[in-house]
């Protein structure tokens, strides 16, 4: 039983992440956190609780944290999720409310209350909650078993900027805090997700389960397939978010290599780029892994499998 905290800006891909989190009862999840990103902090603190009602899951609280990056100003992605971050999705005032408590102090709180190496994070959105967390109480740098993050690219180039991808470009100082922090933590970058394409057999295979989950999953798989094709003119969309899930589930189907990584923050050309080096002088020594190869049929395979029950 892996006990984790997901903080996160649904989002369309967050979505899928949170069904594929949701259905899986290997996995006690101890909390979902929000933070502004992909829309607004008001909009992903709703989408999380409408995720986790269609799932059936109000047995998770779900706490809403920063609004707004460290320094620099917002920046949304509501081109690539929607104007309700949802895509298609048809959105409603979800029964529950959110859980009281600030995102950040929600982090603290639940890695301090247990056993050091006992939580695992898991971060699909930018990371300011997660960097105000851990420079409010640097205790729990430590403590987390392991911090998995979907962000940056190194051979793939960005998706918001020729040279970022959009998490660490959103807030990259916070990025840099959590990176330089010394945490063990796993990158899920575009080189990774990128190999995770949504094909029509792909979502075929998910709308044909006929679960609550996996329905409202292919629907939001099917608003990025047409973002796809109408704005970055390729085919089938990546999964980006799902892969921090599917790794926690079942890392054999993922290839990783120690490395450094660098968060650029001075430069307004590449800012948010992230600089991935693994020329190291002790590469046992690393406490950041980066994602280089991910086999994609297993992901879809894990995500059919674990829906196919909710
Ligand atoms: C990341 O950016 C967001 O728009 C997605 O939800 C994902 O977390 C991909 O670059
Ligand atoms: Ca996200």
């Amino acid at each position: 039983m892996t006990k984790l905290i997901i903080d996160c800006d649904p989002g369309v891909d967050d979505a899928v992440a949170l069904f594929l989190a949701f259905a899986s009862r290997d996995l006690e999840i101890l909390a979902v956190t929000t933070v502004g990103g992909n829309v607004g902090a008001d909009l992903t603190a709703r989408n999380a609780r409408i995720i986790r009602q269609i799932a059936g899951r109000e047995d998770v609280p779900v706490h809403a944290g920063a609004a707004r990056p460290l320094f620099r100003p917002p920046v949304e992605a509501d081109h690539f999720h929607g104007e309700s971050g949802l895509g298609d999705l048809t959105v409603f005032e979800p029964a529950a409310p959110l859980a009281p408590g600030h995102a950040a102090d929600v982090i603290i709180q639940t890695v301090m209350a247990q056993a050091a190496g006992g939580v695992t994070l898991a971060v699909t959105g930018p990371m300011t909650n997660v960097a105000l967390a851990f420079i409010r109480e640097p205790a729990i740098v430590g403590r987390l078993a392991q911090v998995v993050v979907m962000g940056g690219a190194r051979t793939e180039g960005g998706n918001i900027t020729a040279s970022a991808e959009y998490n660490i470009y959103a807030d990259p100082h916070a990025a840099q805090v959590v990176f330089a922090s010394g945490c063990r933590c796993v990158v899920l970058g575009l080189d990774a997700t990128h190999q995770v394409r949504a094909t029509a057999e792909r979502v075929a295979a998910l709308r044909a389960l006929a679960t609550p989950a996996a329905q409202a999953a292919a629907e939001v798989i099917d608003f990025s397939n047409g973002i796809e094709r109408d704005i970055v003119g390729g085919k089938s969309a990546p999964l980006h978010d799902p892969c921090v899930i599917a790794y926690i589930l079942a890392p054999q189907l993922f290839t990783a290599r120690p490395c450094k990584l660098e968060v650029e923050t001075g430069s307004a050309l590449t800012l948010g780029h992230t600089a991935v080096d693994f020329r190291l002088a002790d590469p046992g020594a690393a406490t950041i892994q980066w994602v280089t190869e991910v086999d994609a049929d297993g992901v879809f395979d894990l995500l059919n499998q674990r829906l196919a029950g909710q």
